[in-house]
């Protein structure tokens, strides 16, 4: 009795302390991923990408190939300039990488850096940040999104149809029968009641099939009204006819027309600008064919009274009138050099692969959410950034290792973007 206890007991502690060991084991794994993901984000990410791009330092994908040893990067992070001294082979060649030295990270401890090496290995690119998808595939998504919905409005539509065919069916049915039956009675046939009236007898007789049917019926009303009333003032994917048909995909695209080169003041102000005509003529004075033919680019010529057989310019040119594509309400302010030069994001994170675009179209939904949203989560490029020189050493509440975000420097103000 007394052994057979100590057994069952000593038997349970094993299995406790095996369920809590790999509880351990498991949980400080998990643990670990995260926080290189985190250490590295708070110490490395001034400087390094976890991709191939150099930043200040050397991108660094590929790491553990490209360094000699697991143990040097443990060694060259905590003290690079040692290691140069020691005269490393490999810390001397790449110790003029860059003029901006590496800081040593002596208070790191090896579980931190092996952490942050695991990281960096298995770093692969979030897709959405990059959004290299073609027009089509974007297309594609915009339409599956409205799809998903849609196919659930079908079916209910498509349950309410089969539920009246049946109600036809079946009165017919019925109506013929009570025929029949009259008719061998020798009774003279009841009224013909009409089709409504049958409806409303049916709903009258079969309460139950009639509760399903308004539930059905009230189901898709409220999802058809929640998705109107989600898009009102959203014009996503708006995508007008344009008077010429200027094709991104033709300049931007096949022939690798840098966007400022017509889009010039994205860099300098506020708006991007649609360009003049004369820039235009800068190629199209002797491009008179695209692969359409002549008529659209013969448009340019009329707009700008040019005649293309005598190349002179007549006295009355009449202004292109393209349609605005996006449009923020008044109420808010939008500036392009703000985020292009000194946020130094991509056209394509905000406008999509315009240059995949046969006619330009609004690929973001321009809403006040889509602007915090991103401020929430986007670092201020503060490394090697002009703007940011001064300030960044003058603001020492910047180092306390956490990203910059925009939000951080004070991006969520109302009066940031409301006049
Ligand atoms: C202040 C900028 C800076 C910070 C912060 C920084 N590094 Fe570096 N790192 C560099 C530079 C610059 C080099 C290239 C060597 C040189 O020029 O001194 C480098 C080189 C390296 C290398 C060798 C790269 C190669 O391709 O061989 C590794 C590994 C490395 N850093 C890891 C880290 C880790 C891990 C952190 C964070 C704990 C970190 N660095 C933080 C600037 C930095
Ligand atoms: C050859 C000149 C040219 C180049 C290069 C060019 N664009 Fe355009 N862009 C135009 C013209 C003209 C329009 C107005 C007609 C239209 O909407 O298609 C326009 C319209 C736009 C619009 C919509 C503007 C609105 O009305 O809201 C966006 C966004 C845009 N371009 C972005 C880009 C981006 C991003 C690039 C680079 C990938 C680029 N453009 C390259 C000429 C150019
Ligand atoms: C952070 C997001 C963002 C980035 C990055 C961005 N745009 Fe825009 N763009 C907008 C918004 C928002 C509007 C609408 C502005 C408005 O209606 O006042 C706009 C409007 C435009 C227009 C219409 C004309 C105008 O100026 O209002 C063009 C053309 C354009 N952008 C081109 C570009 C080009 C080219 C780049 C890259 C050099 C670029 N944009 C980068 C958000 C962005
Ligand atoms: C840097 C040179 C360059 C500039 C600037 C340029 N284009 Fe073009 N464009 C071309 C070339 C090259 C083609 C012909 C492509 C081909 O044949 O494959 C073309 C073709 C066209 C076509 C014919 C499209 C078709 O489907 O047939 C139109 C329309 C057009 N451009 C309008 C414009 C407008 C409007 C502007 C000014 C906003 C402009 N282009 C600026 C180089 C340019
Ligand atoms: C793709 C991300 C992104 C989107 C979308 C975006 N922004 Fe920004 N915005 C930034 C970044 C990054 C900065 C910081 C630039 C800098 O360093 O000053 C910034 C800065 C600003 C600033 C200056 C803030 C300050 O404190 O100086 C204003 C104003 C602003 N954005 C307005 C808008 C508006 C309005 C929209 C939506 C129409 C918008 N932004 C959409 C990334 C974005
Ligand atoms: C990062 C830029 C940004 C910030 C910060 C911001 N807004 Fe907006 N807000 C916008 C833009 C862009 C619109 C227009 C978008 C639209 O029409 O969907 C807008 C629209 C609005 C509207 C009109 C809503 C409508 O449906 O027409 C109100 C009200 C508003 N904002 C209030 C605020 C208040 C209050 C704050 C501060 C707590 C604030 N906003 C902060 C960018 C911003």
């Amino acid at each position: 009795m007394v052994n057979d206890k100590i057994i069952h007991r000593s038997s349970f502690r094993t299995l406790a302390s095996l369920v809590l060991t790999s509880v351990i084991f498991f949980s400080s794994f998990g643990a670990s991923a995260q926080d290189g993901e985190k250490l590295f984000k708070q110490n490395c990410a001034a400087c390094h990408v976890a991709t191939d791009k150099t930043v200040v330092g050397p991108g660094l994908k590929g790491i553990s190939e490209r360094a000699p040893s697991e143990q040097w990067i443990i060694d060259w992070v905590k003290n690079p300039d040692a290691l140069i001294a020691s005269g490393d082979a490999y810390a001397n060649k790449i110790k003029d990488f860059s003029p901006a030295a590496m800081t040593a990270f002596g208070f790191m401890s090896d579980e931190e850096i092996i952490a942050i090496i695991a990281y960096v290995n298995s770093y692969a690119p979030p897709v959405a940040d990059v959004p290299v998808v073609d027009a089509g595939a974007v297309d594609a998504g915009a339409a599956s999104e409205t799809s998903d919905e849609g196919i659930l409005l079908n079916v209910l539509v498509g349950i309410a149809g089969l539920l009246l065919v049946l109600i036809f069916v079946l009165s017919g049915v019925r109506r013929s029968l009570t025929q029949l039956v009259s008719e061998k009675e020798g009774k003279k046939a009841p009224e013909e009641l009409g089709v409504l009236a049958s409806i409303v007898h049916w709903l009258n007789t079969h309460r139950g099939w009639a509760g399903v049917i308004l539930l059905v019926g009230t189901l898709a009303f409220l999802q058809w009204g929640t998705k109107e009333l989600m898009n009102i003032g959203v014009s996503q994917g708006y995508k007008p006819t344009q008077p010429i048909a200027f094709s991104h995909k033709i300049h931007a695209g096949q022939n690798g027309i840098n966007c400022v080169y017509c889009h010039t003041s994205a860099e300098k102000g506020k708006t991007a600008g649609i360009p003049s005509l004369n820039v235009c003529m800068n190629c199209h004075s002797y491009v008179d064919k695209g692969p359409t033919g002549t008529a659209e680019i013969a448009k340019i010529y009329a707009a700008l009274d040019y005649n293309p057989s005598t190349r002179e310019y007549g006295d009355a040119p009449t202004p292109v009138e393209w349609v605005r594509v996006h449009n923020l309400p008044d109420l808010s302010y939008f500036n392009h050099s703000q985020h292009v030069v000194v946020g130094k994001i991509e056209c394509q994170q905000c406008h999509g692969a315009v240059e995949e675009m046969g006619v330009a179209e609004q690929f973001s939904p321009l809403t006040m959410g889509w602007c915090v949203d991103c401020h929430r989560t986007t670092s201020v490029q503060v490394a090697n950034n002009e703007y940011y020189e001064d300030l960044h050493e003058r603001t020492p509440a910047w180092h306390d290792g956490n990203p910059v975000t925009v939000e951080r420097i004070g991006g969520l103000e109302c009066a940031k973007c409301h006049y």
